[in-house]
C-alpha cells in the first residue's frame, strides 16, 4: 500500500534579524554568514508565539481543506519543550478543534524525531489505511548570544498529514539508522538555550550520515544515481552542501559541482531566511524544493537524511506524486515570508530577552504576533493560549 505525506504546510514568526545586522554588531564579515554558513536571516518568534501557537499555525491550513474529523493521531514532534508532563500537542488539539477521540502524543530526540514521528504515523496508517495522523514539529533554536551558534538560530513549525495513497511524496519503507551516544549538541533540563560542541557536532553530523547511507544501502536497492534531489536536516544551509559532497564522495559519482548543487538547492531557499527550526527544519526544506522546483517533480525520487544530535540519523526516500503542485501552499507561504518586518538589533535583543516567567506568578504577555493564535498568559504555571 501507499503511505506518506498528503499534505504539508508551515509556519515562521513575523520577525527576522538580518544576519548582516548581527555581523555589524560583532564586528564580523557578513560574507561569514551570508556564504560562510549560507544562511541570510534569522526568524524570531514574537513573545506571544511558542512551539504551540506556530504549530497550530502551521496546521491549520490542512485542517481547513480536509477537517480534523478524519485525524486519529497528533505526533508533535520538539526539542523546545514547554512542559516534562503535559503534551504540548494537547493545546494543539484544543486550538484546532480536533476530535476528543485522537490521541495525542510528543516526541523527542533532538531534530531527528519528526523523522520517528512520520515513520510511526506511516506504520499506523498502514494498519488502519482509513486514518490519517497529523505530524507537527515545531521549535525556536536558541543559542548563548555572541556565541558561534548564536546566527544559526530560527523558529519554524512544520504540519505533514500522513495517509494512504498520499497526494504528495510516498514514503518507502526501507530505512537506515544509526544511533551513537555523544554530546554534540543538548539542552539540559534548567536551560533555556542550548550547549554545543559546534565543530564537533558538525563532524558527527557527516559522521552519521556515512553510517545511515551504509545502513540504508544494505536494505534497499536504491542507490545514490537514482535519487534526482536531496533533502538534509539544515541547521545551517553549508551544512547540506558539505553533506551532499560527502555523501558523492562516498558514492563515486560522476556529477560535476554544479550538478550536485541543483540537487540540494531547491531545498535551502526557505532555511536560508528563516534558520535553524530544528525538527521542523528539514521537512521546511521539503516544502521549499516542492515550491520552489521549476522543474516537475512528479516521480522524482528524493533522499532524506534526517539526524538529531546526540545522536539519531536516518536515511529514508520518498517519491514524488503526479499532480502534486495543486495540493502545495504555495502563495500563502511566498506571502508569509514576504510580509514579516525586519527588527534591529535592540528589537532582536528584546526578543531574545522576553521574560520567561518560572515562578507561577502572574503573566500577562502583550499581543504581537500576527498569527492566528498567541499565548496571553501564564497564571498559576498554566499557560492561556487563545485563536485570534
Ligand atoms: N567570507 C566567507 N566565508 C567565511 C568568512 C568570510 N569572511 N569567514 C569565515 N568563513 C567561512 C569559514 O571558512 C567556514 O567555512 P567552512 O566550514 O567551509 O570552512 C564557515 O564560514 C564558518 O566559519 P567558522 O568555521 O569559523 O564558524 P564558527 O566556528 O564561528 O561557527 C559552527 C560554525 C561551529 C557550525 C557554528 O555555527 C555553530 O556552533 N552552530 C551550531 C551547531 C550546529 O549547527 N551544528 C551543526 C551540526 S549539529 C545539528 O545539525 C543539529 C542542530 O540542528 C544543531
Amino acid at each position: 500500500m501507499s503511505v506518506g505525506i498528503d499534505e504539508i504546510s508551515f509556519y515562521t514568526s513575523n520577525y527576522f534579524l538580518d544576519l548582516r545586522t548581527l555581523a555589524e554588531v560583532q564586528g564580523t564579515d557578513p560574507e561569514k554568514y551570508y556564504q560562510g554558513i549560507g544562511q541570510i536571516k534569522m526568524g524570531m518568534a514574537a513573545p506571544d508565539e511558542d512551539v504551540v501557537t506556530m504549530a497550530a499555525n502551521a496546521a491549520l491550513p490542512l485542517i481547513e481543506r480536509v477537517g480534523g474529523d478524519a485525524i486519529s493521531t497528533l505526533m508533535f514532534a520538539t526539542e523546545t519543550g514547554i512542559d516534562q508532563s503535559k503534551a504540548a500537542g494537547v493545546y494543539v488539539h484544543r486550538l484546532l478543534g480536533l476530535t476528543s477521540n485522537c490521541r495525542v502524543v510528543e516526541m523527542k530526540q533532538a531534530c531527528y524525531s519528526a523523522t520517528a514521528a512520520i515513520q510511526m504515523a506511516c506504520a499506523l496508517v498502514a494498519r488502519q489505511p482509513e486514518k490519517k495522523v497529523l505530524v507537527i514539529a515545531s521549535d525556536i533554536a536558541r543559542y548563548e548570544l555572541d556565541t558561534p551558534g548564536e546566527a544559526t538560530q530560527g523558529c519554524g513549525a512544520v504540519a505533514m498529514l500522513i495517509s494512504a495513497n498520499p497526494r504528495i511524496v510516498e514514503i518507502a519503507p526501507e530505512v537506515g539508522n544509526y544511533t551513537e551516544d555523544v554530546m554534540d549538541f543538548w539542552r539540559p533540563n534548567y536551560r533555556s538555550t542550548a550547549l554545543v560542541d559546534g565543530k564537533y557536532s558538525t563532524k558527527i553530523y557527516l559522521r552519521s550520515l556515512k553510517q545511515a547511507w551504509e545502513n540504508f544501502r544494505q536494505v534497499s536497492a536504491a542507490s545514490f544515481e537514482d535519487f534526482g534531489h536531496f533533502c538534509y536536516h539544515l541547521p545551517f544551509s553549508k551544512m547540506a552542501q558539505k553533506a551532499h559532497q560527502q555523501l558523492a564522495r562516498i558514492n563515486k559519482a560522476g556529477l560535476s559541482a554544479e550538478q550536485l548543487e541543483e540537487q540540494i538547492l531547491d531545498s535551502l531557499y526557505y532555511n536560508k531566511i528563516i534558520g535553524n527550526s530544528y525538527t521542523a527544519s528539514m521537512y521546511i526544506g521539503l516544502t521549499s524544493l516542492l515550491e520552489n522546483c521549476r522543474q516537475n517533480l512528479a516521480g522524482s525520487k528524493i533522499g532524506f537524511f534526517s539526524y538529531g544530535s546526540g545522536c539519531v540519523a536516518e536515511f529514508f526516500s520518498g517519491t514524488v506524486m503526479e499532480g502534486y503542485q495543486q495540493y502545495l501552499h504555495t502563495e500563502r507561504h511566498s506571502k508569509m515570508l514576504e510580509a514579516r518586518s525586519e527588527v534591529s538589533y535592540d528589537e532582536y535583543l528584546a526578543l531574545y530577552k522576553h521574560p520567561d516567567p518560572r515562578d507561577g506568578e502572574r503573566c500577562d504577555i502583550p499581543h504581537v504576533t500576527t498569527g492566528r493564535y498567541r499565548l496571553v498568559s501564564i497564571v498559576d504555571h498554566k499557560r492561556e493560549y487563545i485563536a485570534l
